[in-house]
């Protein structure tokens, strides 16, 4: 991949989320003001939104390096340990999918966010003796799909905690516009927003589709990116003109077809569509929900008036409108 030329470096380079961005400018300025760590920071949203790229926002902007690691590979109390003392004063240490962290690891992290103190036990058995470090003073920023899924005392030692919402139209053609530039794609506005309409509100697959797209216009056309061309590519891609994929259509077309349009349980969709449940709720639904495609109810999942429509059927009278 060659994300990296294309992620924005620099705060004022993001495009989007401007609460996000308003609230982590002052609490950066005010940090770096009083020449401190920036408290540890939770980002949290669906996959492709982002987190990452703020992640390395923040140690830029702080001028900090940044370790970056995630919950499933830190597997062992001394693998935390490994990564905590490598830290320099100030640096930032971020922690992909943090929700994952086995619940040994996090009993060493407690202490290490609190009191910047490694206490960790090595060896076994009557000759397991426990040792104390002191750490420098390090961020930690972790990142998750859904803040529900940590445990509150590990929510609860974050100072920032930040939610990324899907982007608008408006935002997302803004990063098609910056990623082709950056990229060399001659495109216009229209094509531009074409692939932002098409890209479920999150710029992973927008800049995604970018790529595919000046495949597209390279090989079929003149190499300029167009609506037109946008919308041949994308129709190819089998993106629908609501941006919808062939998985969002699958997991709406269950939800009709088998289960006349709910109320489902996840895992009965999950076990309809052969797909794992968490992908279901991390990746496929949230998109769907904000959209007003289905909804989440206390007996289940169920589609609504706009998903039948989507597919030109027509629904029961009892089908609800998004709420
Ligand atoms: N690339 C991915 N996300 C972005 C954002 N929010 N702003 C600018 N470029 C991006």
């Amino acid at each position: 991949r060659v994300d990296h030329a294309i992620r924005p470096r620099r705060l004022a380079d993001y495009i989007g989320q401007p609460g996000v961005r308003e609230q982590l400018d002052i609490f950066i300025s005010a940090a770096r003001g009083r020449s401190e760590s920036l408290d540890h920071t939770l980002v949290f949203g669906p996959p492709g939104l982002g987190k990452t790229t703020l992640a390395n926002i923040i140690a830029t902007e702080m001028d900090v390096d940044i370790k970056s690691t995630s919950g499933p590979v830190l597997e062992r109390a001394g693998d935390l340990a490994a990564m905590l003392t490598n830290l320099q004063p100030g640096d930032v240490l971020f922690i992909d999918e943090i929700h994952r962290l086995s619940p040994v690891v996090e009993e060493v992290l407690y202490p290490a966010m609190e009191d910047f103190q490694l206490d960790i036990v090595i060896g076994e058995g009557p000759a397991a003796r426990s040792i104390k470090l002191d750490l420098p003073p390090f961020t930690l920023v972790g990142a998750t799909t859904r803040a529900g899924l940590l445990t509150s005392p590990l929510r609860d030692r974050f100072g920032i905690v930040q939610r990324l919402e899907f982007y608008g139209i408006e935002d997302l053609t803004e990063i098609v516009v910056r990623s082709a530039r950056l990229l060399g794609v001659d495109t216009d506005r229209k094509g531009a927003a074409e692939v932002a309409r098409r890209a479920r509100g999150t710029p992973r697959i927008a800049n995604r589709l970018l790529r595919r797209v000046r495949d597209f216009a390279e090989v079929r056309g003149d190499g300029r990116l167009n609506a037109e061309i946008a919308d041949r590519a994308l129709n190819m891609l089998h993106v629908d003109r609501h941006g919808l994929d062939h998985m969002d259509r699958r997991l709406l077309l269950a939800m009709i077809e088998k289960f006349d349009g709910g109320p489902v349980g996840v895992d009965s969709l999950a076990a309809a569509i052969s797909e794992e449940r968490d992908t279901i709720e991390d990746v496929i639904e949230p998109y769907l929900i904000q959209q007003g495609f289905m909804m989440r109810t206390a007996r289940g999942r169920v589609v609504t008036r706009l998903a039948y429509l989507h597919f030109g059927l027509t629904a029961r009278d009892d089908v609800p409108q998004a709420s």
